[in-house]
């Protein structure tokens, strides 16, 4: 029997639509629906038994953690149903990795969940939309693909959701991981690496209960010369943390210095991220120096240091930042 999955979109590229199929750029996002998506991909029903739920319609520029908590609890729903066997989501590119990461963290590992987008529009020429789908639902239904975590099928390539970046602001293949390389790959599907499950599911569902929103934390980025009072700024609007991205290795300018021990002794949470965009941010021996993000680029610090603070668990940080 084929499995039965549960498709949740939520809107992007891959459910845009253009006035002409050469216009790859002056589309609106999110304006198809999931029966519109599914109609588009012959063969899909080999695959597997779809069922389907729109969760957003919306471009993912316009995410925010309120759809983050909203699209977990939907995902958390789905997979507890015995009859389903996995859950694949469209989702639009542009902030794919944040979706991913937050998902990967929140959702419990087991049955499959997959991320999908696309980088041209429903009514391109050759939009990549249709095979990124059908290669998403196939590896949804695949065997190798519990246990693994959130994952990104797109371009022929599976992700780990937890290591996806936007490289590219046009290309089809905009959707990397940088130094860590695709899990495996579609057509046939096949893995090249054992799962990537860390930290998958750590957040216990119950630690969000009820909640509507996350704490805010906000990334300043730091460029030569710029005004420390951002920070002051920042926590005045109400910022319970920040997610500094830095130049090179998380490296702090002298004149940002005496700020930010203040915003630390006043409680609020302060991490050391890099702008560079690759790369490891390493911890500092001096101690009087906020932590480092690991390998997490600020927008993943960022969440991070999120659910640290709505869970009321340091540890959780650290552990994502060691
Ligand atoms: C979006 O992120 O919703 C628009 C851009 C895209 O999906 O490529």
């Amino acid at each position: 029997m084929a499995p039965r999955l549960t498709l949740l979109t939520t809107g992007g590229t891959i459910a845009g639509q253009a006035a002409s199929a050469a216009d790859t750029v002056g589309y609106t996002a999110g304006t198809l629906d999931p029966a519109a998506l599914v109609a588009a991909v012959p063969g899909l029903d080999a695959l597997a038994e779809l069922r389907c739920e729109a969760v957003f319609s919306i471009d993912s520029k316009d995410m925010t953690p309120a759809h983050w908590l909203h699209l977990r609890e939907r995902v958390e729903h789905h997979l507890a149903q015995a009859d389903c066997n996995g859950v694949v989501i469209t989702h639009g590119t542009d902030t794919l990795e944040e979706t991913a990461f937050f998902l990967h963290l929140t959702c419990p590992p087991g049955k499959p969940v997959v991320m999908t987008a696309a980088m041209r529009p429903a009514t391109a020429l050759s939009a990549d939309g249709p095979m990124n789908l059908y290669q998403a639902v196939a590896v949804a239904a695949h065997p190798g693909s519990a246990d693994q975590g959130v994952l990104v099928v797109v371009n022929g390539q599976i992700f780990a959701g937890a290591d996806i970046v936007k490289t590219d602001t046009e290309a089809l293949d905009a959707i990397a991981a940088p130094g860590r390389g695709p899990l495996g790959a579609t057509g046939p599907i096949r893995f090249f690496h054992p799962p990537a499950i860390d930290h998958a599911g750590s957040v216990a569902a119950s630690a969000l209960a009820g909640l509507g929103e996350l704490p805010r934390v906000d990334i300043l980025y730091v460029a030569a010369g710029s005004a420390p009072d951002l920070l002051a700024a920042a926590v005045r609007a109400g910022a319970r943390g920040l997610v500094l991205a830095l130049p090179g290795n998380g490296s702090l300018p002298q004149a940002w210095q005496d700020a930010v021990a203040q915003a630390r002794t006043a409680g609020v949470a302060v991490v050391r991220s890099t702008r560079t965009g690759h790369g490891r941010v390493a911890h500092a021996a001096d101690r009087s120096l906020p932590p480092a993000s690991g390998e997490l680029n600020p927008a993943k610090a960022r969440i991070a240091l999120m659910l640290a603070l709505a869970c009321g668990q340091p540890e959780l940080a650290t552990a994502l930042f060691a």
